[in-house]
Protein backbone atom coordinates (compact mmCIF):
# COMPACT_ATOMS: atom_id res chain seq x y z
CA UNK A 1 0.00 0.00 0.00
CA UNK A 2 2.82 2.39 -0.24
CA UNK A 3 5.88 2.91 -2.51
CA UNK A 4 8.33 -0.11 -2.52
CA UNK A 5 11.75 0.37 -1.64
CA UNK A 6 14.49 -1.37 -4.10
CA UNK A 7 17.56 -1.98 -2.39
CA UNK A 8 20.29 -4.54 -3.47
CA UNK A 9 21.95 -4.96 0.16
CA UNK A 10 22.86 -8.60 1.15
CA UNK A 11 22.70 -9.12 4.73
CA UNK A 12 25.19 -11.12 6.60
CA UNK A 13 23.47 -14.40 8.28
CA UNK A 14 20.30 -14.50 6.75
CA UNK A 15 18.38 -17.02 7.48
CA UNK A 16 16.03 -18.30 4.69
CA UNK A 17 12.97 -20.48 6.10
CA UNK A 18 12.67 -21.40 2.50
CA UNK A 19 15.76 -23.58 2.11
CA UNK A 20 15.37 -24.49 5.84
CA UNK A 21 14.84 -28.45 6.86
CA UNK A 22 12.51 -30.32 9.34
CA UNK A 23 14.88 -30.37 11.90
CA UNK A 24 16.37 -27.18 11.54
CA UNK A 25 17.94 -24.36 9.45
CA UNK A 26 20.22 -24.46 6.59
CA UNK A 27 20.89 -21.59 5.72
CA UNK A 28 24.60 -20.24 4.39
CA UNK A 29 27.00 -18.53 6.86
CA UNK A 30 27.29 -17.98 10.39
CA UNK A 31 23.51 -18.47 11.75
CA UNK A 32 23.40 -17.77 15.39
CA UNK A 33 21.86 -21.28 16.93
CA UNK A 34 18.70 -19.67 17.80
CA UNK A 35 17.75 -18.90 14.35
CA UNK A 36 16.44 -22.72 14.21
CA UNK A 37 13.63 -23.12 12.03
CA UNK A 38 11.68 -25.99 13.38
CA UNK A 39 8.78 -26.64 11.00
CA UNK A 40 7.42 -29.58 13.04
CA UNK A 41 7.05 -26.76 15.64
CA UNK A 42 5.65 -23.93 13.68
CA UNK A 43 2.96 -26.17 11.88
CA UNK A 44 1.54 -26.69 15.19
CA UNK A 45 1.26 -23.02 16.19
CA UNK A 46 -0.42 -22.71 12.46
CA UNK A 47 -2.92 -25.89 13.87
CA UNK A 48 -4.14 -23.70 16.77
CA UNK A 49 -4.67 -20.22 15.28
CA UNK A 50 -8.26 -21.61 15.38
CA UNK A 51 -8.55 -21.17 18.90
CA UNK A 52 -7.50 -17.80 19.08
CA UNK A 53 -9.75 -14.70 19.74
CA UNK A 54 -7.89 -11.37 18.36
CA UNK A 55 -9.03 -7.61 18.45
CA UNK A 56 -8.28 -5.57 15.47
CA UNK A 57 -8.68 -1.83 16.31
CA UNK A 58 -7.72 0.51 13.17
CA UNK A 59 -8.58 2.51 10.08
CA UNK A 60 -10.58 0.47 7.70
CA UNK A 61 -10.14 0.78 3.59
CA UNK A 62 -11.96 -0.22 1.15
CA UNK A 63 -9.41 -1.32 -2.52
CA UNK A 64 -11.02 -1.22 -5.64
CA UNK A 65 -9.62 -2.02 -8.86
CA UNK A 66 -11.49 -1.50 -11.87
CA UNK A 67 -10.08 -3.47 -14.83
CA UNK A 68 -10.51 -2.98 -18.73
CA UNK A 69 -9.21 -2.65 -22.44
CA UNK A 70 -7.93 0.29 -23.37
CA UNK A 71 -10.12 0.97 -26.47
CA UNK A 72 -8.88 4.10 -28.42
CA UNK A 73 -7.63 8.01 -27.88
CA UNK A 74 -10.66 9.78 -27.09
CA UNK A 75 -11.82 12.47 -28.94
CA UNK A 76 -13.09 14.94 -26.06
CA UNK A 77 -9.11 14.91 -24.91
CA UNK A 78 -6.04 13.26 -25.44
CA UNK A 79 -7.07 10.74 -23.16
CA UNK A 80 -7.38 6.62 -23.41
CA UNK A 81 -10.56 5.42 -23.21
CA UNK A 82 -10.74 2.22 -20.59
CA UNK A 83 -13.36 0.10 -22.27
CA UNK A 84 -15.01 -1.49 -18.22
CA UNK A 85 -14.21 -4.99 -18.05
CA UNK A 86 -14.78 -5.35 -13.95
CA UNK A 87 -14.82 -4.18 -10.93
CA UNK A 88 -13.81 -5.79 -7.53
CA UNK A 89 -13.41 -4.58 -4.01
CA UNK A 90 -11.33 -6.08 -0.81
CA UNK A 91 -10.89 -4.96 2.10
CA UNK A 92 -8.07 -2.48 3.11
CA UNK A 93 -5.88 -1.76 5.66
CA UNK A 94 -6.72 -2.38 9.34
CA UNK A 95 -9.97 -4.34 6.97
CA UNK A 96 -7.54 -6.81 5.57
CA UNK A 97 -5.27 -7.63 8.37
CA UNK A 98 -9.12 -8.56 9.62
CA UNK A 99 -9.88 -10.03 6.60
CA UNK A 100 -6.61 -12.24 6.89
CA UNK A 101 -7.06 -13.54 10.21
CA UNK A 102 -10.93 -14.74 9.37
CA UNK A 103 -8.72 -16.66 6.76
CA UNK A 104 -6.70 -18.57 9.09
CA UNK A 105 -9.13 -19.52 10.90
CA UNK A 106 -9.16 -16.72 13.63
CA UNK A 107 -11.98 -15.60 15.87
CA UNK A 108 -11.64 -11.76 15.10
CA UNK A 109 -13.30 -9.04 16.39
CA UNK A 110 -13.21 -5.95 14.06
CA UNK A 111 -13.20 -2.68 16.32
CA UNK A 112 -13.50 0.52 14.01
CA UNK A 113 -15.35 2.97 12.01
CA UNK A 114 -17.03 3.19 8.03
CA UNK A 115 -18.81 5.94 6.76
CA UNK A 116 -22.47 5.66 5.70
CA UNK A 117 -21.68 5.28 2.08
CA UNK A 118 -20.99 2.91 -0.55
CA UNK A 119 -17.88 1.85 0.76
CA UNK A 120 -18.66 1.21 3.93
CA UNK A 121 -21.64 -0.63 3.39
CA UNK A 122 -19.61 -2.63 0.85
CA UNK A 123 -16.97 -3.64 3.53
CA UNK A 124 -19.74 -4.24 6.32
CA UNK A 125 -21.61 -6.64 3.36
CA UNK A 126 -17.82 -8.25 3.03
CA UNK A 127 -17.39 -9.18 6.72
CA UNK A 128 -21.22 -10.71 7.10
CA UNK A 129 -20.92 -12.58 4.28
CA UNK A 130 -18.10 -14.22 6.26
CA UNK A 131 -19.55 -14.54 9.37
CA UNK A 132 -17.60 -11.64 11.03
CA UNK A 133 -19.35 -10.08 14.08
CA UNK A 134 -19.22 -6.29 12.61
CA UNK A 135 -21.42 -4.80 15.36
CA UNK A 136 -18.38 -2.90 16.99
CA UNK A 137 -17.60 -1.51 13.19
CA UNK A 138 -19.67 1.86 13.55
CA UNK A 139 -20.86 3.37 10.46
CA UNK A 140 -21.70 7.02 10.45
CA UNK A 141 -22.82 9.53 8.28
CA UNK A 142 -20.29 11.99 9.62
CA UNK A 143 -17.16 9.88 8.54
CA UNK A 144 -16.24 8.73 4.66
CA UNK A 145 -14.46 5.56 4.34
CA UNK A 146 -11.35 5.45 2.62
CA UNK A 147 -11.44 4.18 -0.37
CA UNK A 148 -8.93 4.00 -3.07
CA UNK A 149 -9.78 2.82 -6.49
CA UNK A 150 -6.86 1.77 -8.99
CA UNK A 151 -8.06 1.90 -12.76
CA UNK A 152 -6.27 -0.89 -14.58
CA UNK A 153 -5.33 -0.92 -18.28
CA UNK A 154 -4.66 -4.47 -20.23
CA UNK A 155 -5.24 -6.32 -23.31
CA UNK A 156 -6.56 -9.91 -22.95
CA UNK A 157 -2.81 -11.58 -23.16
CA UNK A 158 -0.79 -8.81 -21.26
CA UNK A 159 0.01 -7.76 -17.81
CA UNK A 160 -2.29 -4.83 -16.76
CA UNK A 161 -0.90 -1.58 -15.63
CA UNK A 162 -2.05 1.22 -13.58
CA UNK A 163 -3.03 3.93 -15.44
CA UNK A 164 -4.99 6.07 -12.41
CA UNK A 165 -5.68 5.78 -8.99
CA UNK A 166 -8.87 7.94 -7.38
CA UNK A 167 -8.49 8.44 -3.56
CA UNK A 168 -12.25 8.87 -1.17
CA UNK A 169 -10.60 10.44 1.99
CA UNK A 170 -12.32 11.69 5.02
CA UNK A 171 -11.92 15.33 5.09
CA UNK A 172 -11.95 15.92 8.89
CA UNK A 173 -10.57 13.76 12.36
CA UNK A 174 -12.91 11.48 13.35
CA UNK A 175 -15.00 13.49 15.42
CA UNK A 176 -14.86 13.38 19.56
CA UNK A 177 -18.03 11.25 20.24
CA UNK A 178 -16.96 8.39 17.62
CA UNK A 179 -13.23 8.29 18.39
CA UNK A 180 -14.78 7.89 22.05
CA UNK A 181 -17.08 4.89 21.05
CA UNK A 182 -14.01 3.64 19.13
CA UNK A 183 -12.18 3.45 22.39
CA UNK A 184 -15.02 2.24 24.50
CA UNK A 185 -15.54 -0.61 21.68
CA UNK A 186 -11.99 -1.28 21.47
CA UNK A 187 -11.78 -1.37 25.71
CA UNK A 188 -14.68 -4.10 25.78
CA UNK A 189 -13.56 -6.49 22.83
CA UNK A 190 -9.76 -6.67 23.61
CA UNK A 191 -10.72 -7.95 27.31
CA UNK A 192 -11.82 -11.06 25.85
CA UNK A 193 -8.87 -11.00 23.28
CA UNK A 194 -5.89 -13.07 23.53
CA UNK A 195 -4.12 -10.13 21.50
CA UNK A 196 -4.69 -7.05 20.45
CA UNK A 197 -3.67 -5.53 16.53
CA UNK A 198 -3.64 -1.82 16.20
CA UNK A 199 -3.65 -0.77 12.64
CA UNK A 200 -3.16 2.77 12.25
CA UNK A 201 -3.03 4.24 9.15
CA UNK A 202 -2.83 7.51 10.36
CA UNK A 203 -7.15 8.19 9.43
CA UNK A 204 -7.88 8.64 13.53
CA UNK A 205 -9.59 5.20 14.53
CA UNK A 206 -6.91 4.48 16.55
CA UNK A 207 -4.49 6.70 18.04
CA UNK A 208 -2.09 6.26 21.39
CA UNK A 209 -4.07 7.32 23.91
CA UNK A 210 -6.98 4.91 22.38
CA UNK A 211 -3.68 2.26 23.11
CA UNK A 212 -3.54 3.48 26.79
CA UNK A 213 -6.55 2.35 27.70
CA UNK A 214 -6.56 -1.23 26.41
CA UNK A 215 -6.93 -4.25 29.38
CA UNK A 216 -5.28 -6.41 26.69
CA UNK A 217 -2.84 -9.17 27.06
CA UNK A 218 -0.43 -8.38 24.28
CA UNK A 219 -0.95 -5.33 22.00
CA UNK A 220 0.70 -5.39 18.24
CA UNK A 221 1.56 -2.05 16.30
CA UNK A 222 1.53 -1.17 12.58
CA UNK A 223 1.34 2.54 12.50
CA UNK A 224 2.49 4.17 9.21
CA UNK A 225 2.77 7.54 10.47
CA UNK A 226 3.61 8.09 14.28
CA UNK A 227 5.25 4.87 15.35
CA UNK A 228 7.17 6.75 18.17
CA UNK A 229 4.04 8.93 19.60
CA UNK A 230 2.86 5.11 20.90
CA UNK A 231 5.79 5.23 23.76
CA UNK A 232 4.40 4.33 27.33
CA UNK A 233 1.27 3.17 25.88
CA UNK A 234 1.55 -0.51 26.67
CA UNK A 235 2.57 -1.59 23.06
CA UNK A 236 4.15 -5.07 23.15
CA UNK A 237 5.48 -5.49 19.80
CA UNK A 238 5.34 -3.74 16.54
CA UNK A 239 6.09 -4.37 12.63
CA UNK A 240 6.89 -0.90 11.12
CA UNK A 241 8.34 -1.23 7.73
CA UNK A 242 12.05 0.38 6.75
CA UNK A 243 10.62 3.34 4.91
CA UNK A 244 8.39 4.20 8.33
CA UNK A 245 11.41 3.39 10.97
CA UNK A 246 13.89 5.90 8.58
CA UNK A 247 11.00 8.47 8.73
CA UNK A 248 10.26 7.86 12.88
CA UNK A 249 14.28 9.00 13.44
CA UNK A 250 14.79 10.99 9.95
CA UNK A 251 17.59 8.64 9.13
CA UNK A 252 18.23 6.54 5.75
CA UNK A 253 19.27 2.82 6.13
CA UNK A 254 20.53 2.75 2.60
CA UNK A 255 22.86 -0.60 2.11
CA UNK A 256 24.29 0.05 5.72
CA UNK A 257 23.25 -3.21 7.80
CA UNK A 258 24.70 -1.52 10.66
CA UNK A 259 22.18 1.43 10.50
CA UNK A 260 19.71 -0.75 10.42
CA UNK A 261 20.99 -2.53 13.50
CA UNK A 262 21.13 1.11 15.05
CA UNK A 263 17.83 2.18 14.18
CA UNK A 264 16.03 -1.57 15.06
CA UNK A 265 17.68 -1.58 18.51
CA UNK A 266 16.87 2.28 19.27
CA UNK A 267 13.01 2.15 18.59
CA UNK A 268 12.64 -1.41 20.14
CA UNK A 269 14.00 0.25 23.66
CA UNK A 270 12.40 3.48 22.85
CA UNK A 271 8.51 2.11 22.58
CA UNK A 272 9.48 -0.55 25.47
CA UNK A 273 9.21 -3.61 22.86
CA UNK A 274 9.22 -6.99 23.64
CA UNK A 275 9.99 -7.15 19.78
CA UNK A 276 9.87 -5.39 16.89
CA UNK A 277 9.80 -6.46 13.26
CA UNK A 278 11.21 -4.75 10.58
CA UNK A 279 9.99 -5.86 7.00
CA UNK A 280 12.22 -4.61 4.29
CA UNK A 281 10.40 -5.56 1.01
CA UNK A 282 12.05 -7.94 -1.26
CA UNK A 283 15.24 -7.90 2.01
CA UNK A 284 13.04 -9.87 3.68
CA UNK A 285 12.52 -8.57 7.64
CA UNK A 286 14.84 -8.06 10.84
CA UNK A 287 14.06 -8.82 14.06
CA UNK A 288 14.97 -7.35 17.16
CA UNK A 289 14.38 -8.52 20.63
CA UNK A 290 16.33 -7.50 23.87
CA UNK A 291 19.62 -9.43 24.61
CA UNK A 292 19.71 -10.81 20.99
CA UNK A 293 21.57 -10.05 18.37
CA UNK A 294 19.55 -8.75 15.22
CA UNK A 295 18.10 -11.74 13.60
CA UNK A 296 17.54 -11.80 9.67
CA UNK A 297 15.32 -13.59 7.77
CA UNK A 298 15.76 -13.54 3.91
CA UNK A 299 12.28 -13.36 1.94
CA UNK A 300 10.58 -17.03 1.64
CA UNK A 301 9.93 -18.03 -2.27
CA UNK A 302 10.83 -15.54 -5.16
CA UNK A 303 11.54 -11.80 -5.13
CA UNK A 304 9.71 -11.14 -8.25
CA UNK A 305 6.16 -10.57 -6.45
CA UNK A 306 3.14 -9.94 -8.25
CA UNK A 307 1.62 -7.70 -6.29
CA UNK A 308 2.78 -6.42 -3.34
CA UNK A 309 -0.67 -4.48 -2.12
CA UNK A 310 -1.35 -5.18 1.59
CA UNK A 311 1.77 -7.13 2.49
CA UNK A 312 2.06 -5.52 5.47
CA UNK A 313 -1.06 -5.99 7.13
CA UNK A 314 -0.86 -10.12 6.26
CA UNK A 315 2.61 -10.13 8.37
CA UNK A 316 1.27 -8.25 11.22
CA UNK A 317 -2.11 -10.48 10.91
CA UNK A 318 0.33 -13.92 11.01
CA UNK A 319 2.48 -12.49 13.25
CA UNK A 320 0.11 -11.55 16.11
CA UNK A 321 -1.90 -14.64 15.19
CA UNK A 322 1.35 -17.05 15.60
CA UNK A 323 2.28 -14.58 18.91
CA UNK A 324 -1.02 -15.27 20.64
CA UNK A 325 -0.92 -19.06 20.27
CA UNK A 326 2.03 -19.02 22.47
CA UNK A 327 5.12 -18.65 19.87
CA UNK A 328 8.35 -16.98 20.30
CA UNK A 329 8.76 -13.97 17.96
CA UNK A 330 11.29 -15.50 16.06
CA UNK A 331 8.97 -18.44 15.46
CA UNK A 332 6.32 -15.62 14.74
CA UNK A 333 7.92 -13.44 12.78
CA UNK A 334 9.08 -16.93 10.69
CA UNK A 335 5.55 -17.63 10.28
CA UNK A 336 4.71 -14.31 9.31
CA UNK A 337 7.55 -14.69 6.53
CA UNK A 338 6.25 -17.61 4.88
CA UNK A 339 2.92 -15.42 4.86
CA UNK A 340 4.72 -12.51 3.19
CA UNK A 341 6.35 -14.71 0.74
CA UNK A 342 3.11 -16.50 -0.19
CA UNK A 343 0.79 -12.77 -0.16
CA UNK A 344 3.15 -11.27 -3.24
CA UNK A 345 2.29 -14.03 -5.40
CA UNK A 346 -0.99 -13.13 -5.66
CA UNK A 347 -2.88 -10.09 -7.15
CA UNK A 348 -4.82 -7.56 -5.62
CA UNK A 349 -5.37 -7.40 -1.93
CA UNK A 350 -4.97 -10.99 -0.49
CA UNK A 351 -5.04 -12.84 2.41
CA UNK A 352 -3.47 -16.20 2.86
CA UNK A 353 -4.68 -19.71 4.73
CA UNK A 354 -3.71 -21.73 7.20
CA UNK A 355 -3.47 -24.42 4.39
CA UNK A 356 -1.28 -22.42 2.56
CA UNK A 357 1.20 -21.90 5.06
CA UNK A 358 1.08 -25.60 6.01
CA UNK A 359 1.74 -26.90 2.63
CA UNK A 360 4.53 -24.20 2.51
CA UNK A 361 6.38 -25.56 5.74
CA UNK A 362 5.51 -28.87 4.51
CA UNK A 363 7.17 -28.05 1.26
CA UNK A 364 10.04 -26.92 3.24
CA UNK A 365 10.65 -30.02 5.50
CA UNK A 366 10.34 -32.69 1.89
CA UNK A 367 13.11 -30.95 -0.04
CA UNK A 368 15.66 -31.40 2.58
CA UNK A 369 15.38 -34.54 3.18
N1 LIG B 1 9.44 -7.49 -3.59
C1 LIG B 1 9.18 -8.48 -2.73
N2 LIG B 1 9.64 -9.72 -2.95
C2 LIG B 1 9.38 -10.70 -2.10
N3 LIG B 1 8.67 -10.55 -0.95
C3 LIG B 1 8.21 -9.33 -0.68
C4 LIG B 1 8.42 -8.23 -1.55
N4 LIG B 1 7.82 -7.15 -1.02
C5 LIG B 1 7.26 -7.56 0.13
N5 LIG B 1 7.49 -8.86 0.35
C6 LIG B 1 7.05 -9.67 1.52
O1 LIG B 1 6.06 -8.96 2.23
C7 LIG B 1 6.57 -8.54 3.52
C8 LIG B 1 6.04 -7.17 3.87
O2 LIG B 1 6.41 -6.28 2.87
P1 LIG B 1 6.81 -4.76 3.11
O3 LIG B 1 8.06 -4.66 3.86
O4 LIG B 1 6.77 -4.15 1.78
O5 LIG B 1 5.59 -4.29 4.04
P2 LIG B 1 4.78 -2.92 4.05
O6 LIG B 1 5.52 -1.88 3.30
O7 LIG B 1 4.42 -2.60 5.45
O8 LIG B 1 3.48 -3.31 3.29
P3 LIG B 1 2.13 -2.46 3.18
O9 LIG B 1 2.22 -1.84 1.85
O10 LIG B 1 1.07 -3.50 3.28
O11 LIG B 1 2.11 -1.49 4.32
C9 LIG B 1 8.07 -8.62 3.38
O12 LIG B 1 8.70 -8.76 4.62
C10 LIG B 1 8.21 -9.86 2.49
O13 LIG B 1 7.96 -11.03 3.22
MG1 LIG C 1 2.79 -1.47 6.29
Amino acid sequence: MKAKKDKQNKLPNAVNPGKSGASGVRAPGRLPADSSVDIGRLLDLVASFPQQTICVVGDFVLDEFVSGEISRISREAPVLILRHRKAEAYPGGAANAVNNLVDLGARVLPVGVVGSDEGGSKLLGYFRAKGVNVSRILQSSHWTTTTKTRYLAGWTHTTEQQVLRVDREPQTEVPANLQARIADNAHKSSRGSDAVLISDYGLGAASPSLARGLHAKRVMLDSRYRLLEYRHVGVTAATPNEPEIEAAYHAQVGNDVGRLDDLGHRARRDLSLEALLVTRGKDGMALFEPNHPTRHIAIHGSDAPVDVTGAGDTVIAVFTLAVAAGATYLEAAQLANYAGGIVVMKRRTATVTRAEIESALRHDATIDR
